[in-house]
C-alpha cells in the first residue's frame, strides 16, 4: 500500500541556509519600525501579538496606540475594570480577546509578579497565548530559539515543502512543528521570526503571491510546480456518504407489500418497503429485481419510479424505487404483510417510504 505523504518527505528537515535566506531577507526588505518592534518589553509585545491575532496591522496601530496610553503596564491593565477593557477593545472584534487578555494580565500579576515568564510552556498557559504566540512573545521579548507556527507561516511552509495535504489537521501540522523546530536559526531568532511573519504577510500571501520577489522562490516547491494557487491545500469540504437502496413497490389488488423492519436499525421496528437483495451501488439489476419480487407471487410488469433521495444526519441514502405488478399472489411470507392503500397513512413508514407512497395513492390520504 502506497504510505501517505508527509511534509517530511521532500526535503531534509535540518537545513541553516533556510534561515539564513530569511534573515538576510528581513534585515533588507522586512519590516522595521512597527510601534512592537524594537523593545523588549514582553507586556507591549504580547499586547501587539494578541492584537495581530486575527486583525492586520493597519487596523491594530490605532488600537495598539490608544490602549498603552490607558494601560501602559501590566500591573494597570490588570486593574482596570472589565468595562474598560472592553471600551479599549471595542471595534477590534473577537472580544474572547479581550476577556483574555484582561485575565491574563491578572494572572501574571499575581503568579508573576508582573513579569512575563521566558518558559514558552508557561506563557502558552496563560488565557489566550497559544503556542505559536506564547513561542513569538518569547522569541521577541528574552531571545528564545522557540518556533512559531502561525496561518502565515503554515502557508509559508506549505508551498516551501510541498505539502501535499489540509495542513489544519493534527498529523500534518505536528509535522510543520517539526520541521519549524528544526530550521531554526542558531542565533538572531528575533529577524527570523519577524521574517517569517513578514513573509507571509508582504508577499507569499494567499492570493497572488510576490513570488518574484521571495528569498525562498528557489527552494520553492509550490513555485517550482507552478502551484501556488492550490497550496496551502484548502480544509476539505464534510463529505456524507452516500447509500443506495433499490425497494419493492408490490402493488397487488388495492394493496401494497410492506415488510417489518428488525427492533434495531436505522428504521428499527417500522414498517418499509422491501429492499431488493444486494447492494445497488451500480444500478439496479433488473434479475434481481425479479427474483426479489417472485418471492411475493408470479410478477407481470415491473417498472421504475422516479428516484428519491432521503438525508440523514450522517448520510445520504438514494431510494431507487421498483413498482412489481403480480399476477398471482403468493402464499404469505414471514415478516411481510399486506396493507391497504388507502389506509397507508395510517401505517408506520419512514418518512421518504410515506413521501414514495404518496405519489401513488390518493394525496387526500396524506
Ligand atoms: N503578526 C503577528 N505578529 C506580528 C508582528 N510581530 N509583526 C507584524 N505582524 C505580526
Amino acid at each position: 500500500m502506497k504510505r501517505a505523504q508527509r511534509p517530511d518527505d521532500l526535503q531534509p528537515l535540518h537545513d541553516p541556509t533556510f534561515a539564513a535566506a530569511v534573515i538576510d531577507w528581513q534585515r533588507q526588505h522586512g519590516r522595521h519600525a512597527l510601534p512592537w518592534q524594537n523593545t523588549r518589553d514582553a507586556y507591549r509585545i504580547w499586547l501587539s501579538e494578541i492584537m495581530l491575532q486575527q486583525t492586520q496591522v493597519a487596523a491594530v496601530l490605532g488600537y495598539y496606540a490608544r490602549f498603552l496610553e490607558r494601560c501602559p503596564t501590566v500591573a494597570s491593565l490588570a486593574a482596570a475594570s472589565a468595562e474598560e477593557v472592553m471600551q479599549l477593545w471595542s471595534g477590534l472584534g473577537y472580544y474572547t480577546r479581550a476577556r483574555n487578555l484582561h485575565a491574563c494580565a491578572k494572572r501574571v500579576v499575581a503568579e508573576y509578579g508582573g513579569q512575563f515568564p521566558v518558559d514558552p510552556a508557561l506563557l502558552a498557559d496563560l488565557p489566550g497565548i497559544g503556542r505559536s504566540t506564547a513561542a513569538a512573545i518569547s522569541a521577541f521579548a528574552y531571545g528564545t530559539r522557540a518556533a512559531i507556527l502561525d496561518g502565515n507561516v503554515k502557508r509559508v511552509f506549505a508551498r516551501v515543502f510541498g505539502v501535499e495535504q489540509y495542513p489544519g489537521i493534527k498529523p500534518v501540522e505536528d509535522a510543520l512543528w517539526r520541521r519549524a523546530e528544526a530550521l531554526l536559526p542558531e542565533s538572531g531568532i528575533e529577524r527570523y521570526t519577524q521574517g517569517l511573519m513578514d513573509l507571509g504577510a508582504t508577499l507569499c500571501t494567499r492570493a497572488n503571491p510576490a513570488c518574484e520577489r521571495c528569498p525562498l522562490r528557489l527552494r520553492c516547491a509550490a513555485y517550482a510546480s507552478g502551484r501556488t494557487a492550490e497550496l496551502p491545500v484548502r480544509k476539505p469540504p464534510k463529505t456524507t456518504p452516500e447509500k443506495r437502496a433499490a425497494m419493492l413497490v408490490v402493488l397487488d389488488a388495492g394493496q401494497v407489500l410492506l415488510e417489518q423492519r428488525a427492533d434495531s436499525g436505522i428504521w428499527g421496528g417500522l414498517l418499509s418497503l422491501p429492499e431488493v437483495d444486494g447492494h445497488a451501488a451500480l444500478g439496479v439489476a433488473l434479475p434481481d429485481v425479479l427474483a426479489s419480487a417472485q418471492r411475493f407471487g408470479a410478477v407481470d410488469t415491473i417498472d421504475a419510479l422516479l428516484p428519491l433521495t432521503h438525508g440523514f444526519t450522517h448520510y445520504k441514502l438514494h431510494i431507487h424505487p421498483r413498482q412489481v405488478a403480480l399476477s398471482q399472489r403468493a402464499a404469505p411470507v414471514d415478516g411481510f404483510v399486506w396493507w391497504d392503500l388507502d389506509k397507508i397513512g395510517a401505517a408506520p413508514l419512514p418518512a421518504p417510504v410515506k413521501k414514495l407512497l404518496a405519489q401513488l395513492a390518493a394525496p387526500s390520504l396524506f
